[in-house]
C-alpha cells in the first residue's frame, strides 16, 4: 500500500516522540513491503515562532492532500502562563481538528500485563481493564462561542450540541462496542446540563438501532469515580468534548503512564493519530519522554487502513519493550531505564527481526542499538 503520511510534529516533545514513529512505520513499510512517504509541517507554537500563525495555510494544504496526519504533540509555557495571549498554540490543533471534521477522537486504554505492578492503584482493581473511549472532538464548549466583557470582569463559554453530532458518534461508538463486548456507557451531567440531557435523548433512541449493544449512564462525576474504583466495569465509553478529554487522562494511570495513551481522531473523509499526553516542555530535547504513545498512534493509522497484520506487529514490540523493561523513565524508575530513541530502535528492530531482538536487548542496555 502506498501512503502519503503528514507529519506535524509540533512542540515541546512532539517532534521526539514522533519521530520513533516514523521510524516504526518505516520499519513495518519495509517488512511488509509498503511504501510510506512522510511530508512535514509546522503547528502549534513551532508554527506561531515561523509564520505568526498555529495552523498555517500550508499545513492545512499539507493535511488534506495526505491520507493520514500524525500528530506530535501542542503547547509551550510562554503561552499556558499568558491569558492575555490573543494567538495561542492550542488553537492550532482545534482549528485542524475542526477543518479536518475530525469529530470522533477514539482513545483505548488497557493495563498491560507487564505494567500492572507499577500503577499506583492496586492490581486486582486494574487487572483486565480493556476501555475504548469515543470522545466527541469537534462541538461542545471547545467550540462555543466565547466572551469576554469589555471591563475584563466577565466571561463565558457556551456548550453547544446539535443532534446531528452527537448521532454520528454514537453510531460510531455503538458499532465499536458489537465488536467488543457489547456495552456503551454515556457520560453526561444530565441532572444539571441541557446540552447533556439532549446526548441522553438522542443516544437512548440511537440505542435502539442496536439492539444487542447494552448502554447505560453515569454522571461524570461519578465517572471519575468509577474509573479508578473498577475500570473493568466499562467497555466503550461515548461522552462529549471536554469530559471525555478529563476522563482519559484520568483513565491513563490504569496503564501506568499518559506516555502509553494513543488516539485515533477520525472524520467523513481525514484522519489524525495523536498521543493524548501534552507536549511536557520541562522533558524537551532530553530523551526521557515515552515514545510508545506515539508509537501506538502509528499502529491506529495502519489499523484505520485495515493493515490489521502491521498494526499488531507494532504492539506486540511495543508489549515486548514493556516485558523487557526497555522504557523511559516515566515507567522505570529504579531500573536501567533508556532514552526515547533507545525504545524506539528496540521497537523499530523487533519488527525487523522478530525473532531474534529479545537476544540482542543486552546491547541496548550498553547504550547500542541493534540498528546502527
Ligand atoms: C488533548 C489535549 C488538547 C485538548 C489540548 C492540547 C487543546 O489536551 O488532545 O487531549 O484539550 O483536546
Ligand atoms: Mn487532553
Amino acid at each position: 500500500m502506498k501512503l502519503n503520511i503528514a507529519v506535524l510534529p509540533g512542540d515541546g516533545i512532539g517532534p521526539e516522540v514522533t519521530q520513533e514513529a516514523i521510524k516504526a512505520l518505516q520499519a513495518i513499510a519495509l517488512e511488509f513491503d509498503h511504501t510510506f512517504s512522510f511530508v512535514e509541517a509546522p503547528v502549534g507554537a513551532t508554527a506561531i515562532d515561523q509564520t505568526g500563525n498555529p495552523l498555517p495555510e500550508e499545513t492545512l494544504d499539507v493535511c488534506e492532500a495526505s491520507h493520514a496526519i500524525l500528530f506530535g504533540a501542542i503547547g509551550d509555557p510562554k503561552y499556558d502562563n499568558n491569558p492575555e495571549a490573543k494567538v495561542r498554540p492550542e488553537q492550532g490543533l482545534l482549528r485542524l481538528r475542526k477543518s479536518l471534521g475530525l469529530f470522533a477522537n477514539i482513545r483505548p486504554v488497557k493495563a498491560y500485563d507487564a505494567l500492572i505492578e507499577k500503577s499506583p492503584l492496586k492490581k486486582d482493581i486494574i487487572q483486565g481493564t480493556d476501555i475504548s473511549i469515543y470522545r466527541e472532538l469537534t462541538g461542545g464548549i471547545y467550540f462555543g462561542e466565547k466572551h469576554l466583557s469589555d471591563d475584563g470582569n466577565t466571561a463565558s463559554d457556551l456548550c453547544l450540541y446539535t443532534k446531528s453530532e452527537i448521532e454520528r458518534i454514537a453510531h460510531l461508538a455503538f458499532k465499536a462496542a458489537k465488536a467488543r463486548k457489547n456495552k456503551v456507557t454515556l457520560v453526561d451531567k444530565a441532572n444539571v446540563l441541557e446540552s447533556s440531557r439532549l446526548w441522553r435523548k438522542v443516544v437512548t433512541d440511537i440505542s435502539k438501532q442496536y439492539p444487542d449493544v447494552s448502554l447505560d449512564f453515569l454522571f461524570v462525576d461519578n465517572a471519575a469515580m468509577q474509573m479508578i474504583l473498577n475500570p473493568n466495569q466499562f467497555d466503550v465509553i461515548l461522552t462529549e468534548n471536554m469530559f471525555g478529554d478529563i476522563i482519559s487522562d484520568e483513565a491513563s494511570v490504569i496503564g501506568g503512564s499518559i506516555g502509553l495513551l494513543a488516539s485515533a481522531s477520525v472524520g467523513e473523509k481525514y484522519a489524525m493519530f495523536e498521543p493524548i499526553h501534552g507536549s511536557y516542555p520541562q522533558a524537551t530535547g532530553k530523551g526521557i519522554a515515552n515514545p510508545i504513545a506515539s508509537i501506538l498512534s502509528a499502529a491506529m493509522l495502519l489499523e484505520h487502513f485495515n493493515l490489521h497484520a502491521e498494526a499488531e506487529l507494532i504492539k506486540l514490540a511495543v508489549e515486548k519493550s514493556l516485558k523487557l523493561n526497555i522504557t523511559t523513565p516515566d515507567l522505570n524508575k529504579d531500573h536501567n531505564n533508556v532514552s526515547t530513541s533507545k525504545v524506539g530502535d528496540f521497537i523499530a528492530d523487533f519488527i525487523s527481526n522478530p525473532n531474534d531482538s529479545n537476544l540482542n536487548f543486552h546491547n541496548i542496555h550498553l547504550g547500542q542499538s541493534t540498528i546502527i
